[in-house]
């Protein structure tokens, strides 16, 4: 309870200047037609399984493997992506789960980076994210991640594209309705990485806001950015609570 307490006490703060966060919070799974909740529920059937598998296997594969420091990643990576993005000390920035991995394959293991949304970085990212699957979403905003914190909040009110909408006037205010028979949900970032139908494959978070991006006719910004970084932070201090559930099966 007392944990509890504190968490509403931070969140008030951060929420000075925030659009109040959807009462009650749902998951984007809620707005998802039966067939395709049953897709993400079932182990054998959700295709983002296949990503984790290869993750599993890259988790122990080369000559200076992501197990060789990290070991079991059931023990050494649960609750991992519950905690991200986060302002990563060793690197001085925010980074992602990504960004994360990212930077233990050119930092620790001395390989090239993954492009984004290589099925390799996409493999790894579901794996590591999959070890914190039902656990909430928790991410500080506080110290040197507070202007990222603050960018994203801001970005999450700008008006943007053709259409002149920001994210909060679909996933605040209309979230329930339907935007061309597409029920429009809170927008929170527990599913992903997550299998888009409509891709026929698995993507990132960031893949997903772009599509948002492109949406309402707005210039994409690119993999990477610090838009999309900062969006991503903001998200999740507003999911925070909510259980994670990557990979998840979506639209
Ligand atoms: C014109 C309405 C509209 C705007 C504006 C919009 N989105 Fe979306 N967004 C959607 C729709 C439709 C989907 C797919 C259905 C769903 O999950 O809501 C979606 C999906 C998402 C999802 C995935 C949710 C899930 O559970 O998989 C996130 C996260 C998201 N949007 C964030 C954003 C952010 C951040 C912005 C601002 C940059 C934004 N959206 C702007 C309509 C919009
Ligand atoms: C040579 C050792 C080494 C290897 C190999 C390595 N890492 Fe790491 N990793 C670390 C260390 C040390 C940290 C702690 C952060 C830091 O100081 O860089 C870390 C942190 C992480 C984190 C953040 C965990 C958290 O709780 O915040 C993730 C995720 C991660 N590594 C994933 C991977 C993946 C995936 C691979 C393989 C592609 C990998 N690492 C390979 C040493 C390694």
């Amino acid at each position: 309870m007392r944990a509890l307490a504190a968490l509403a006490l931070c969140a008030c703060a951060a929420a000075a200047a925030a659009p109040p966060r959807p009462e009650p919070p749902l998951p984007g799974t809620h707005f998802l037609g039966s067939d395709l909740k049953a897709l993400q529920a079932d182990d054998f059937a959700n295709p983002g399984l296949l990503w984790v598998a290869r993750g599993e296997a890259l988790w122990s594969e080369g000559a200076k493997p992501c197990a060789a420091c990290h070991g079991e990643a059931a023990r050494s990576m649960r609750g991992a992506a519950a905690r991200y993005p986060r302002f990563d000390a060793g690197l001085g920035r925010v980074v992602n789960l990504e960004g994360r991995i990212d930077a233990c394959r050119t930092g620790r293991q001395g390989l090239p980076a993954f492009a984004p949304e290589s099925p390799e970085r996409l493999a790894l990212a579901a794996f590591v994210a999959r070890q914190s699957r039902g656990m909430p979403l928790a991410v500080s905003v506080d110290g040197p991640a507070r202007p990222v914190f603050e960018r994203g909040r801001d970005l999450y009110r700008t008006r943007i594209g053709q259409l002149n909408l920001a994210c909060t006037h679909c996933h605040d205010e209309r979230w329930g309705k339907t935007l061309l028979a597409e029920p429009i949900s809170q927008g929170h970032p527990t599913a992903w990485p997550a299998y888009r139908v409509e891709w026929q494959t698995l993507g990132s978070l960031q893949r997903r806001l772009r599509a948002c991006f492109f949406g309402v006719r707005a210039a994409m910004p690119d993999y990477g950015d610090g838009d999309l970084l900062a969006l991503e932070l903001y998200l999740a201090w507003r999911g925070e609570g909510l259980a994670l559930e990557s990979p998840g099966v979506r639209r």
